[in-house]
C-alpha cells in the first residue's frame, strides 16, 4: 500500500493580517511619528547613491540603528542632547564604521536629513483627516527646528495642527512622559487618540501608554518582542481613513 502524503495544514496567518482592522470609534485626533512614518529617512543616503554605491543601504541602516541607540542610551544615562546632535553623532559613527569618513559628504547628508521626502500617500491622507474635522499632530524625537523644516519642505504645514517634540520633556521615546505630552498638548484623552508609527517599538510604546496604537509596518517586519502589542497593523497610511471611520 502506498502511503499518501499528508496534506499540509494551511499556515496560520498572523492575527493582525487575518483580522480586518476594526473601525476605531471615538478617535478625534491622529498623532503621527515623524521619521520612518511620515518622512523617509532613506532619502539622505539615497541622494548620494552615486558616491556611496554598494554602501548606500548599509549606511541608511547603520545610521538609523545608531541614531535610535543613542537616543535610548542618552535617556538611560541622563545625558540628553537634541535629535540633531544625536543624528550627527550617529552619522559620524556610521561613516567611520563603513570607511566613508568625509566632511563634505557628512554635511551634505545632514542637509538632506533636514528636508526628507514624505512617503507618497502622506499628504493625501492628512488632507482627508483634516477635511473630516479631526485633528492631526506629529509627535517625534525630532527637534522643533528639524520637524518644522521637514513639515514645511513637504508642504504639509497647513495639514498638521500641532508639532510636538520630545524636547518639551527632555526624554526620548518610548518613555511614557513623551506620549503624555501629546495628551497635555492636544487636550485629548489617550483613548481619543490614534497613534501611528512605522517604528514597531514606538507603536508598542504608544499602545503601552494607552493610545489606539497602529503600527504602519511599511517593511513587513516581524512583531517586536516587547510588551503591549499595537492593536492594528497596516502597510501604509492609505488604510487609515477607513479605520477611523472616514469611508463609511
Ligand atoms: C521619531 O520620533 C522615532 O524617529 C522616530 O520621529
Amino acid at each position: 500500500m502506498t502511503k499518501r502524503p499528508k496534506a499540509k495544514p494551511p499556515r496560520a496567518k498572523p492575527k493582525e493580517q487575518r483580522a480586518k482592522a476594526p473601525v476605531l470609534a471615538g478617535v478625534n485626533t491622529c498623532v503621527f511619528d515623524a521619521y520612518g512614518t511620515l518622512f523617509d529617512f532613506s532619502t539622505a543616503a539615497g541622494r548620494y547613491r552615486k558616491v556611496l554605491r554598494g554602501k548606500t543601504d548599509l549606511l541608511t541602516d547603520l545610521w538609523r540603528q545608531k541614531q535610535l541607540q543613542y537616543t535610548w542610551l542618552r535617556s538611560l544615562m541622563g545625558k540628553h542632547a537634541d535629535f540633531w546632535e544625536v543624528t550627527r553623532d550617529a552619522l559620524e559613527y556610521a561613516l567611520d564604521a563603513l570607511n566613508l569618513k568625509d566632511q563634505e559628504l557628512k554635511e551634505g547628508l545632514l542637509e538632506v536629513y533636514m528636508a526628507l521626502d514624505a512617503f507618497s500617500e502622506v499628504k493625501q491622507v492628512l488632507g482627508r483627516i483634516k477635511d473630516s474635522g479631526k485633528k492631526t499632530a506629529v509627535l517625534s524625537n525630532g527637534s522643533p527646528i528639524m520637524l518644522r523644516a521637514a513639515v514645511g519642505t513637504a508642504g504639509m504645514t497647513a495639514l498638521i495642527d500641532e508639532i510636538i517634540s520630545i524636547e518639551e520633556v527632555g526624554m526620548y521615546k518610548p518613555h511614557p512622559s513623551v506620549y503624555r505630552q501629546a495628551v497635555v498638548r492636544l487636550g485629548a484623552q489617550p483613548n481619543e487618540i490614534a497613534y501611528l508609527s512605522a517604528n514597531g517599538w514606538d507603536a508598542h510604546g504608544g499602545a503601552s501608554f494607552g493610545f489606539h496604537a497602529i503600527w504602519v509596518n511599511r517593511n513587513n517586519l516581524p512583531v517586536e518582542r516587547v510588551p503591549t502589542r499595537p492593536k492594528i497593523v497596516i502597510k501604509t497610511l492609505d488604510e487609515l481613513p477607513s479605520i477611523i471611520g472616514l469611508d463609511t
